[in-house]
């Protein structure tokens, strides 16, 4: 039984879709977010800086006693996992596009993946798409800008939906059946995705995948708090605390939501 918190890091307030799968299979465990909104969106960052924020992340997470550390970010992921793998002793669970499910039900062979530009640019995307995706046409489309709305608290503005609608068109016009989310802020965007979409489009998100993932590594590794104690779950940011708390979804203050220098 071992009761230290799990770390979780995202550029943002997007990793808080990952958070809530994960707090709903595993209730007994304490979790840490950090959320660096200063520095968000990773994902027009150059890979070399993409690594030293998620090293930073890391660095600080471990300072506050995580035990495993959740990747809450696909940008982060595809450009740093394997690096924190080989620097760090603790068990990293990581998130990428989800070609695979994607490409397995595609009848129309055709599946589209929205993510940013440091996760189609990254070589880890390149070569998980290459592997599961023989036979099948993928159109990647760069999320551009809608990070940032994202932070902004924006997820249902007039001006997203304008957004999203021109990067789902071509996607559409090639006839996808699947739509992988390849961003863990747009889970954010669901309303506007199933208004936008046609319903025989498929929304693919892996959250949780994740979660399940983190229960099995946790269990094998002897890291899981089977205990009756209560958890704990904090929130930090380095940006803006109240736009925090409401993607934690915590309107009676039940939780801790906090500003943290990282
Ligand atoms: N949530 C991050 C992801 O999954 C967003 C990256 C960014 O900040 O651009 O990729």
């Amino acid at each position: 039984m071992d009761q230290r918190p799990i770390g979780i890091f995202d550029s943002g307030v997007g990793g808080t879709s990952i958070w809530k799968e994960l707090h709903h299979m595993l209730p007994n465990e304490s979790t840490l977010f950090l959320a660096d909104s200063h520095n968000a969106p990773y994902g027009d960052k150059p890979a070399e800086e993409i690594l030293r924020l998620s090293i930073k992340n890391t660095r600080r997470l471990l300072d506050m006693g995580s035990k495993l550390i959740v990747v809450a970010c696909n940008t982060a992921t595809t450009n740093a996992i394997d690096y924190l793998r080989a620097h760090f002793t603790v068990p990293f669970i990581g998130i990428e596009p989800a070609i695979k499910p994607a490409a397995l039900g595609s009848r129309s062979k055709r599946v589209g993946v929205l993510a940013t530009r440091g996760t189609l640019s990254s070589h880890l995307f390149h070569s998980t798409s290459k592997m599961h995706a023989r036979g099948i046409t993928v159109l990647e489309q760069e999320g551009r800008g809608l990070v940032e709305l994202i932070e902004a608290g924006k997820q249902a503005d007039p001006e997203t939906r304008q957004l999203l609608q021109t990067y789902l068109q071509p996607m559409l016009e090639a006839g996808i059946d699947h739509l992988v989310l390849g961003c863990t802020h747009y889970p954010y965007l669901l309303p506007l995705l199933k208004e936008l979409l046609p319903e025989a489009v498929r929304i693919i998100d892996c959250g949780e995948a994740v979660a399940r993932q983190t229960y099995h590594v946790l269990q094998q590794n002897g890291l899981l708090n089977e205990g009756a104690q209560n958890s704990i779950q904090e929130f930090y940011t380095n940006g803006d605390v109240a736009i925090l708390r409401r993607f934690v979804g915590d309107p009676d203050n039940a939780m801790k939501v906090a500003y943290l220098d990282f």
